[in-house]
């Protein structure tokens, strides 16, 4: 009995450590996203000559924000509009982008 109930508080607590990162995939990442489409579109696909997010390859995106925000990229304004974002923001923001072809 006491090991069922071991095995139960397990399996919540692992639920519990899965909601940051289900709350970061959805309502979060679109926030975040939402600041992105006045220069580069809605859902990324942009409609001038800023380049398009939408489908950018998450890795080669990750890479590109990182350089923004560390400085070791020269940007006009990307710079400021990297700051603030964790390591972690970058693969979510990432992988939203890429999915939106
Ligand atoms: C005010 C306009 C503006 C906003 C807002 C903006 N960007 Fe940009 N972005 C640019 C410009 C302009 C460039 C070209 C590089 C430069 O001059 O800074 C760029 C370049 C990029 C690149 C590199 C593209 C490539 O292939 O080289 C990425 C990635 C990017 N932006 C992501 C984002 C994300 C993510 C956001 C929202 C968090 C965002 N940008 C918000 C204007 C903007």
């Amino acid at each position: 009995m006491k090991i069922l109930a071991a095995l139960a508080l397990l399996f919540a607590s692992s639920l519990c450590a899965a909601a940051p990162d289900s709350l970061m995939t959805n309502s979060r990442v679109r926030f975040m996203a939402a600041n992105c489409a006045y220069c580069h579109g809605p859902d990324g696909k942009s409609r001038g000559a800023i380049p398009s997010l939408a489908g950018m390859d998450k890795h080669y995106f990750v890479e590109k924000m990182k350089g923004f925000r560390d400085g070791t990229r020269p940007s006009t304004i990307m710079s400021s509009h990297a700051s603030g974002y964790t390591d972690a923001e970058f693969v979510a923001l990432g992988n939203w982008f890429a999915n939106h072809k």
